[in-house]
Order: C-alpha cells, then structure tokens, then sequence
C-alpha cells in the first residue's frame, strides 16, 4: 500500500477528484492547507531582515491506495494539476504498514477497497 499526497492549486481539485473516481480510486482527504515551495516567498520591497512571510493556499489531497494504483494515481494528479507553472504543486508517496476499516477490523488490502 502508498499513501499519495498531492498539494496543488485549489482551483485543479474538482478535476482531479473527478479523474480519481474515474481511474477507480474513489477514497480521498481533503484538506486546505497554506504552504511555500521554492518561489518567492516574501515582498522583496522589504528590506533589512524582517520581511513578511507569505503562504500560498493550497490543497492537500491524501490517497491511500494499492501498489498497483499507483502510476494511475499519480498520472491522473499530474494530467489534472499542471499548468507549467511555478507553483503548480508537488506529490509526495510514502509506504503504508498497514490499514484498518474500523466497521469490520479488516486489514491491508481489504480495508482500501
Ligand atoms: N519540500 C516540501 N516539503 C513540504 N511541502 C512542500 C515542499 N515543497 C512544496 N511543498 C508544498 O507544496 C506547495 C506547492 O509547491 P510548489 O509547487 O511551489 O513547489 P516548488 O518546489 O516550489 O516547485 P515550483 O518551482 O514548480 O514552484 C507548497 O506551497 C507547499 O505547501
Ligand atoms: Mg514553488
């Protein structure tokens, strides 16, 4: 199992949760978040050390997904995010040791599906 976090413009969400439920993955977190990447974060006309840091909106959409879901997953996130700007976002994947559907006490595989 990986966990997908994908941290993209507010804007590119809808079209992306919907190309996620069309690739078949439907489970998604979604959550609003403030952030900085490699742009500038600050009004350079402010001088001296104290300069206002500014965090740009964006969204955190949370997958938790099979192995094999996962190009699909990320492709749908890239096909559905990128404008070719800075800013556009950045995805992060991580191993999952496991997941648990509280209803049944299912385990791994079984509980994201
Ligand atoms: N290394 C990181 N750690 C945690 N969050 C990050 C990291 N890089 C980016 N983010 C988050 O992703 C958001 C979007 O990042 P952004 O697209 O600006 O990345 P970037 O590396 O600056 O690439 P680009 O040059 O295309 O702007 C940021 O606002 C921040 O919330
Ligand atoms: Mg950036």
């Amino acid at each position: 199992m990986k966990k997908v976090e994908a941290i993209v413009k507010p804007s590119k969400l809808k079209a992306i949760q919907a190309g996620l439920i069309a690739a078949g993955i439907p489970c998604m977190t979604v959550v609003p978040v403030k952030g900085c990447g490699l742009q500038k974060t600050y009004a350079e006309v402010y001088r001296g050390t104290e300069r206002p840091l500014i965090l740009h909106s964006k969204v955190l959409i949370i997958c938790v997904i099979s192995d094999e879901n996962l190009e699909k997953c990320i492709d749908v996130i890239l096909d559905n995010a990128s404008e070719g700007n800075v800013g556009d976002g950045k995805i992060f994947v991580y191993d999952v040791v496991d997941a648990i559907r509280i209803r049944n006490r299912e385990r791994g595989g079984g509980a994201i599906r």
